[in-house]
């Protein structure tokens, strides 16, 4: 055990270059005694150098939305790996069920932009989650195996254990409808299990969060669990006192 909480803040497509010095300002002093646990905040393209200008030499870091799978070249309207790492990102997320759905990521894409950001030294975030269509007929591990399995075979496993995880039930997200601590858990659990197949040691070390309608009042509950690491937070990262609450929540 020991994992350390980690908690990223999942701005969406919502922002301001006044609203977001505020809500920087806010996150930076309200985590200032956070021990043990990463303070991620994943902001809209345009507005990642003023992120990094804020945030800079404070213990709050940094991250994108989404990456290209390449590194440069003719690609009208896409951001690479190379540039987020540029501008001091750290982290960017992959695989979202929102570029999923409505952007047609399949598998494989999320695969090769995964892969993308490790040749920049940037961490993944790498999101798999089932819908409800998927859940409600009982193929929840299924769905989630295959995400997980387009992963290693591209990259392997040694870079799967490079990166975060986040279990985002599709029905949970901006919807209020949270997936209760024990129906989060038990993917979670079965996610690690899936994992130490390739590797017992990544499967323990490796830290999974948990994303989907998650607020200052349910974060705890969730957080007890002995496989979630932490959250990935839509709709309440956009608020200060919601996300630095959140973020005190993951503290072991
Ligand atoms: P909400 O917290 O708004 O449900 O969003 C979750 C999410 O999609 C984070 O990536």
């Amino acid at each position: 055990m020991g994992r350390a909480g980690f908690v990223a803040g999942n701005w969406k497509m919502h922002g301001s270059l006044v609203r977001n010095q505020e809500l920087l300002d806010a996150v930076v002093s309200g985590t200032r005694s956070l021990q043990n646990v990463s303070c991620v905040v994943c902001v809209p393209y345009p507005y990642i150098a003023q992120t990094q200008s804020v945030l800079e030499g404070s213990h709050v870091l940094w991250g994108g939305q989404n990456v290209s799978q390449y590194h440069h070249g003719a690609y009208t309207g896409e951001v690479s790996a190379d540039m987020l790492a540029d501008l001091g990102c750290q982290y960017v997320i992959v695989g979202h069920s929102e570029r999923r759905t409505l952007f047609g990521e399949g598998n494989q894409v999320v695969a090769e932009k995964f892969r993308a950001a490790q040749e920049c030294s940037i961490t993944p975030i790498l999101c798999v989650g089932e819908t409800l269509a998927q859940r409600e007929s009982d193929e929840t591990e299924q769905v989630i195996a295959m995400q997980l399995d387009a992963v290693i075979d591209l990259a392997g496993i040694e870079a799967l254990g490079q990166s975060v995880i986040a279990y985002e039930p599709v029905w949970a997200i901006g919807t209020g409808k949270t997936a209760t601590p024990q129906q989060a858990q038990d993917v979670h659990k079965f996610i690690r299990s899936r994992i130490a197949v390739h590797s017992g040691g990544i499967a323990e070390n490796i830290q999974i969060l948990y994303g989907g309608s998650v607020k200052a009042d349910n974060a705890r509950e969730l957080f007890t669990m002995p496989d979630i690491d932490g959250g990935l937070i839509g709709g309440a990262s956009l608020i200060a006192v919601e996300f630095i609450s959140i973020c005190l929540a993951a503290q072991n």
